[in-house]
This record gives C-alpha cells, structure tokens and sequence, in this order.
C-alpha cells in the first residue's frame, strides 16, 4: 500500500480493521529495532520524507554501511541513537490490508524493565526477540515473565539472525526446546516461535527460501492473523467514575470510560462500595444518547435515582460485584532508585481512585530469571515482589488476571509525585473484614474532658545527641507538676520492648516510626498529652504520624542541633563508633536526616539551655489552649 493521498478514505478504511497491539523486547543487539523497522518499511506505510531522513541517517550513524539501518527508524531520541540503544518506550503504528497495528517498543536493558512494563501493560502479544546465536538469555527470560505478569496471554518467539547460524534447524530447535521448559510455568495461551532474519527479512514479511524446513507462518501473517480476544463486552459490567458531570441543576450524569461489560438503558447497577442500587436513565455521548455501549467506551450515564455518587467510585452490575475491601494481596513491580519500604504510605491509583497505601508484609521477592522466591525485606530498582496492602478506606478492584483496569495499579511517592510501582492485584483479602470498629460509650472527648486537657502529640524529631530525650523529659516533668497527664515514648526505651526486633535500616525505621504513630494514637485517644522523642528522619513517617491523629492533635518540635555539636556532646560514644565503623547506618554519618521544612515548634538547642526550651514549649500549650 502506498502512503494515501485520501486522508479521510484512508481512516475510514482503517477504522474497519481490528487492532493488534503488541510489544516488542529483547536485548540491545538482538536487532529488535530492526525488526520493527523492517515491518515499518515493507508494510510500506512510510512517508516519503521518513524515508530521506532515514537514509541519510543511516550513512551518518548507521552500522549497516551503504544499506538502510532499519534500527534507526526506531531509535527515537538523537541521544540514543548516538549511543546506539533504544531507552524508553516508543509507540509505532502501521497497517496492513487485514489488520492495523501499535507496537510498543521497549528497551531490553536490566535497569529498564519498567519501560518494558509500561510498554506491556496494553498490549496483547508480545515479541521476544533471541539472538540465535546467544540461546535464552537471562533476559528472555526475564521478559517473558513479566510480559506474562502484566497479563499478555500470547507470545511469539523470534529466534533472529537465524542467517549468522546458517540458517540452522537444530539451532532452533534447541533454542525452542530451552524456551519452552522455563515458559511452561508462566501459562501463556500461545508461544509461536518463528526463525528470522530481521537484517534480511526472512519470514518477516513472507515464508523464507532460505529455510525450507520451517513450515509456520512468517511474522506479520502470524500478527495478521493470531487471535487475542479478550471479549472485556463478555465480562461483568465495571465503570469506574471519572467525574460527576454536573453542568446545570437539571443534568447529572457520570463520566468514563467503561471497563468491561456492556449497558443498556434499564440496566439495573450498584454503587460498588456504598451498596447503593439504581438502573440507567440515558446513556449520553458526544454523538447523542445511546441505546447500548461496550466496554472500551467513553460515555456518561445518567440514573434514574438521586445516588451519592462521586469520582472514584465504581458503578457495576448488581449480580456481579467488584471485590471491596481495604486490603489485598498484589504482585509488585518496582521501578523507582529509592528502595520499597513496607509501612510507608504511598499513593495508590487504581481505575479513577486515588488513595493512600500501605505494604503490609512483603512476602517475598521473585526472581524473574529462574521464578524462585526469596525472602525480602525491601524491593529494589526493577525487582518484583509478591505483598499484602492496606489502605485506610475500602477499594474497589478486580484481580488483575480478569481486569486489567480494575485490577493493575500505580503507586506514587506522596512527596516527589514520582510514580514508584506498578502493580497486579491478586485477590483481595477478606480476614480483616470481619473485624469492625467496636463502638465504645467513653470516648476521646469525655477522656480528655475528665483530665481537663486537650490531648496532643508532642512529635520530637532530631538527630541523635541533639536534645530531644533531655527536653521532652523537662516538658513532662513540667506538664506533671501542673497535674497535667501525659506519657513519654522514648526512641532508646521503646526499642527495648515494643520494637526490640527493629534495627537502624531505612525499612525498620519506616516500622519503627509507623508502630510509634500508633501508639501515640491510642495514647491520644486516651486523653493524655504524649511525647515522643524518635530521630524520625523521614519526612514521610512523621506527615504520616500526624495524619494519623486528627486535626490539632500534633506537633512537631524539630530539636535543631548541628552535628558538629551532636558528635562534639555523642552522650553515648555513638558517633565515635560510628566514625570508626563500628555502626553501619547511623543517622548523619551513613544514613540521611531530612530536617523538616516546617516544624511547629523549631528549638535551636545552641541559642538556650534545655529548662528554657522547656518552658516555652508548655508556654506554648497553654497558648494554644491544649492545657488551661
Ligand atoms: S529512628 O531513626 O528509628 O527514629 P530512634 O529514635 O528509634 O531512631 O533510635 C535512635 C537511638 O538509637 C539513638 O539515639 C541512639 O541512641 C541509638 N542508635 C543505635 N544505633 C543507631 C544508628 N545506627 N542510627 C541512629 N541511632 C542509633
């Protein structure tokens, strides 16, 4: 085919074809890129001026001499063509008479198997791409795993530079054999393995001479022609709120895009979370109402009822509900620099809900290129783990294996905004749903009100040696002479019972923070005036301490001490320890102390003695009303 001249017949007639997506992943010299430029340039759905650029590219950068360097078709970024590998995911799109096609292309180093993720969390068939001359490689391995992790049920496996091996049955063969015993447990519905020759185009585009013993189909006629339907019409209906659409008194309809399933007017649905029920009134497009949409499809609903409905919420077919539950069991892909650390909160998004999360318990991590399971306190860059999650409210999800909308999910770091994982829930977890909130007679208030004081946290944050224990201690003393009641949770003390079993990582500090918050809660809940002294390093530990009380109820008093002065006072001989090597991950000397930005109390310990700073801290309290 030619490039079209008619734009609009040209759309028209793609608009009737079915789409492929697919991904393409090996490692950097399998000739991956290659391949899609091949397929790019004999579909013949380049433009003219495409392919000037290219050939001139190629004499400049190319490796292939006077021919065209098909890689750089693909190879997007100057950067990464000079450096001759593909980062990031490309999308490509290109057509034949019987079908059109988006190809995600992704990198095939290590340190970029979450662009892989990314490319493979829409697509429906994946390329993976052998070196015929290398065999599987650990990273073949590698991507089929995750290929099959993020829901991609068919695989084509093209064994390339099949030419370099003379085009060799028995090299196939054996490559095929090796593949299929380790892909066997991932459960793919298809792995058709092709030998090609991407540089040449051996059943690329057409049936090979070159290789008389293959008797399959050529690449493109095997994409032309595999089936992968997911039939997501077929399934439960899920629509997952995007916006309440509210432009006048008289309209209010809910937008999105429909997950699975398929409504009509008079369809009878459930708020999945709430359990409230209605049927539609009207099913609203841009294109006027309709009388039936499919999953895929952007539309609003409007219900017959007046129902408490907002963004996040998922509408869904009474007879077949969603999971809801705060807590689930999800597989996890890691792809942020900065570890996982279990107990922190992140941002989880899922469908149209954002809401914060919680692992749990890591229970293991996998190791993708032999599928064993190791024991793992945190995940690292790419790893994969297997976890339990929490968040606060309910949720509602799929597992991931029946919606891949209402079952993968992103989390986010609540400071950077960076997304930091991408996850696959597994089912959800119903233990904790029988264990409800008791209703008790006395509460906060009538606790508080007894001891005539607003109860508070006092959240003492410092390195170690800056004066936090030593103040706080004054402030008690102080607050106790006044009959006022309070309680002291000190970092030393505390781990001596409560969190004996925690050491100084980032993972157990996480932990140590997150049982503190909650203790100074329930202590908070009792009425009393608490105090606690942690180095606390993290921002995000402390903000999710203060979250945990309600408005009012903390205060963080940042003990402001240079370390010059800390090791200069070390009370205890740490930082001399320390300094000599004889404590690993010491706060200030190898392991980071984020000071906070703003505290509300902030105690340089230079510019007074600690009775001072004492005296002004319970001076404040009763400014603010905590003590009378
Ligand atoms: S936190 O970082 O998790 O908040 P926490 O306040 O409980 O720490 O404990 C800090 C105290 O443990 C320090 O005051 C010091 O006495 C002792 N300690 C022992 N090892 C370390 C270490 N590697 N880093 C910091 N403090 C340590």
């Amino acid at each position: 085919m030619n490039a079209p001249t008619d734009l609009a017949a040209f759309l028209a007639e793609q608009e009737k074809k079915s789409l492929l997506r697919f991904l393409t992943c090996g490692s950097v010299d399998d000739g991956k890129s290659t391949l899609i430029g091949r397929l790019l340039y004999d579909t013949k759905l380049l433009f003219e001026d495409h392919l000037a650029a290219l050939e001139r590219d190629s004499k400049k950068f190319g490796t292939t001499g006077d021919d065209i360097d098909f890689a750089l078709l693909v190879d997007g970024l100057e950067a990464e063509r000079e450096q001759g590998i593909t980062i990031d995911v490309a999308y490509r799109f290109f057509a034949t008479d019987k079908r059109k096609f988006i190809v995600a292309d992704t990198p095939g180093h290590e340190q970029y198997t979450r662009n892989m993720a990314t490319g493979a969390s829409n697509s429906e068939l994946a390329v993976i791409l052998i070196d015929a001359r290398k065999g599987v490689l650990v990273q073949t391995r590698r991507h089929a795993y995750i290929a099959s992790l993020l829901g991609i049920r068919h695989l084509v496996l093209a064994v390339n530079k099949i030419d370099l091996v003379g085009y060799s049955k028995d090299v196939f063969d054996g490559i095929v054999r090796e593949f299929s015993v380790f892909a066997e447990k991932l459960g793919f519905a298809s792995i058709v393995p092709i030998p090609i020759s991407a540089r040449f185009g051996d059943n690329v585009i057409a049936s090979s001479p070159n290789m008389p013993w293959y008797t399959g189909p050529a690449l493109l006629s095997h994409l032309e022609t595999v089936d992968v339907e997911t039939a997501l019409a077929d399934k439960p209906f899920r629509f997952p709120v995007q916006w309440v659409n509210r432009p006048n008194l008289d309209f209010r309809g809910f937008s999105g895009t429909i997950a699975g399933g398929r409504i009509r007017p008079g369809d009878a649905i459930a708020v999945a979370k709430s359990g409230r029920t209605s049927s539609v009134k009207r099913i609203v497009t841009m294109d006027g109402d309709r009388d039936e949409a499919v999953a895929g499809e952007a539309v609003t609903l409007v219900l017959a009822d007046e129902v408490d409905i907002s963004r996040g919420d998922v509408l869904c077919a009474p007879q077949a509900r969603p999971d809801v539950s705060g807590q689930f069991a999800a597989h996890l892909l890691w792809m942020a620099e900065d570890e996982l650390l279990p107990g922190r909160q992140y941002l989880l998004k899922l469908a149209t809900t954002t809401a914060p999360v919680q692992v749990t318990a890591l229970k293991h991590k996998i190791d993708v290129n032999t599928l064993d399971q190791h024991a793992a306190k945190t995940l690292q860059l790419n790893e994969v783990g297997y976890a339990n999650f929490s968040t606060i409210q309910p949720l509602a999800f799929d597992p991931y294996r029946e919606s891949r909308d209402m079952g993968g999910f992103i989390l986010i770091d609540r400071f950077t905004n960076a997304t930091v994982g991408a996850g696959m829930v597994d089912f959800g977890l119903r233990r904790a749903t029988n264990v409800h909130w008791q209703a008790l007679d006395v509460d906060k208030q009538a606790r508080a009100q007894q001891k005539g004081q607003k109860p508070v946290v006092l959240w003492f944050t410092g390195l170690s040696g800056s004066g936090k224990s030593t103040i706080a201690n004054l402030v008690e003393k102080a607050l106790l002479a006044e009959g006022r009641h309070t309680y002291l949770l000190d970092g030393d003390n505390i781990r001596h019972g409560l969190n004996r079993d925690l050491g100084f990582t980032d993972a157990d500090r996480v932990e140590n923070i997150r049982r503190v918050g909650e203790t100074a809660k329930l202590f908070v809940d009792a009425g009393l005036i608490v105090l606690t002294s942690f180095i606390s390093p993290f921002r995000s530990e402390r903000r999710m301490a203060r979250d945990l009380v309600g408005e009012g109820e903390f205060v963080e008093v940042f003990v402001d001490t240079p370390i010059e002065i800390c090791m200069q006072r070390d009370p205890k001989g740490l930082y001399e320890k320390a300094k000599a090597g004889q404590i690993k991950n010491f706060t200030g000397i190898d392991s980071p102390y984020e000071a906070p930005d703003l505290a509300d109390l902030h105690i340089k310990t230079e510019d007074a003695d600690a009775a001072t700073h004492a005296a002004a801290i319970v001076e404040f309290l009763r400014e603010r009303g905590y003590i009378g």
